[in-house]
């Protein structure tokens, strides 16, 4: 058994004084640090950190590992220009993305918190980067392809895909699916691929309205969209509509990207069908698509959880500095109510949206920690959240499943 021990322990959203935990890889029991200490006297006490603040690990629900070579490559600012670099330097980057170079990034992401990610797959590329790394991860196979001709040779390329990582179940590895997009997914097999995550009961991931050429592309085949599929695909019209790419995930509860574009009755619809929202606002203003308004997701009752997206649209996959851009770009909201909300969305509501048992400093849950140090003793209990935000870079001490990484 070991405990673990902080100034300050996050348990459902508040911020409890000289608390304890004692675990080993669950969590055992968290009480009062004398309680704790008289319940489990054998226990290894784990080093003690001055201005220290647990939380449970972070989650970070949207994440491409398989372009995280992209630093000056790819053209930011506007969406269309972006995913013509994307065509153009695909194999490059795709080559120069080895196994190792993406395990760096999983460390990363570890030095920042992050336990447990939603990795997106488009090629299969990062299964064993996934597989050796400590987080637990959500393996989202991607499903792409709009064009009739050689869409089944891609369904089925995807099917093989879901099947190699779910060999890998055992290991911290889960396998799930994930939908391109609207305009890059034909509704036949997106039918097919929503049966079968049904079948598989998988966990269900689609980008969705992320940029205005997009709504444009879908709602009229007009706009940014219309020469890039002229040119690409001799297409000049969008394969679906919005309404009907989202009544095709009706019953199943599936956590859509961005939705940065989306008006009042999509969100409604949402809400209604109970998905889930990733917010990634770095990439959503590095590729200009504009912001989400998260206040409307609140009014509604949207979860959602605060995401990097990949290198591919972002500078990095630091929680923290999402955290910060998070607080920064939505400054019309209250600076403490959000900062708590946030935190949330990177710990109780991601864990609830990837259906892992961790998210939570309670027993029974998965022994996931990030320790965070503060420069110093905080003032007021209720700014913890806004301090943790504004002073973290990189966490002092982690865990998973018990096991100490950091
Ligand atoms: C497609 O397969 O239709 C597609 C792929 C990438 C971007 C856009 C469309
Ligand atoms: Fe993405």
């Amino acid at each position: 058994m070991k405990m673990i021990a902080a100034d300050y322990t996050y348990i459902n959203g508040e911020y409890k004084k000289e608390f304890a935990v004692a675990f080993d890889d669950k969590i055992v029991a968290v009480a009062p640090f004398r309680e704790i200490i008289e319940r489990y006297p054998d226990a290894d006490l784990i080093e003690q950190l001055h201005h220290s603040v647990l939380y449970p690990g972070l989650i970070n629900t949207h994440v491409h590992l398989e372009f995280s070579t992209n630093k000056t490559t790819l053209k930011y600012g506007s969406f269309i220009p972006w995913l013509y670099s994307v065509i153009e330097d695909r194999n490059h980057l795709a080559e120069t993305c080895t196994t190792e170079r993406m395990e760096e990034a999983c460390h990363a992401m570890l030095e920042s918190g992050i336990t447990a990610f939603g990795a997106i797959s488009s090629m299969g590329l990062d299964l064993d980067a996934c597989v050796t790394a400590p987080q637990r991860v959500v393996f989202f196979n991607e499903l792409i392809g709009s064009n009739p001709q050689t869409v089944d040779a891609l369904y089925s390329d995807f099917i093989q895909r879901y099947n190699s990582s779910a060999a890998y179940t055992q290991e911290r590895v889960t396998p799930a699916i994930a939908i391109h997009s609207p305009y890059s997914v034909h509704p036949i097999v997106l039918k097919k691929a929503v049966a079968f995550a049904k079948e598989k009961k998988s966990l269900l991931s689609a980008h969705f309205l992320e940029s205005e050429a997009e709504r444009q592309w879908l709602d009229h085949s007009e706009g940014a969209f219309r020469s890039f599929f002229e040119s690409f695909f001799n297409q000049s019209k969008a394969v679906t509509t919005i309404e009907e790419y989202l009544s095709q995930f009706d019953g199943y509860p599936t956590h859509f990207t961005h939705c940065v574009q989306a008006k009042k009755k999509e969100l409604k619809k949402i809400a209604e069908e109970k998905h889930t929202i990733a917010h990634c606002p770095r990439s959503n203003r590095l590729l200009g698509c504009g912001k989400l308004d998260i206040g409307k997701l609140e009014a509604l009752d949207i979860p959602f959880s605060l995401a990097t997206d990949g290198l591919s649209s972002n500078h990095s996959l630091n929680l923290f500095d999402e955290l910060r851009a998070a607080l920064m770009m939505h400054y019309e909201m209250n600076l403490h109510q959000l900062s708590r909300q946030l935190i949330r969305s990177v710990t109780s509501e991601a864990a609830k949206i990837l259906k892992l048992d961790c998210g939570y400093i309670a027993e029974g849950y998965e022994a996931d920690f990030a320790l965070i140090q503060l420069p110093e003793e905080p003032k007021e209990e209720g700014d913890i959240a806004l301090w943790t935000i504004l002073h973290t870079d990189k966490v002092a001490q982690l865990f998973i499943a018990g096991e100490r990484y950091l």
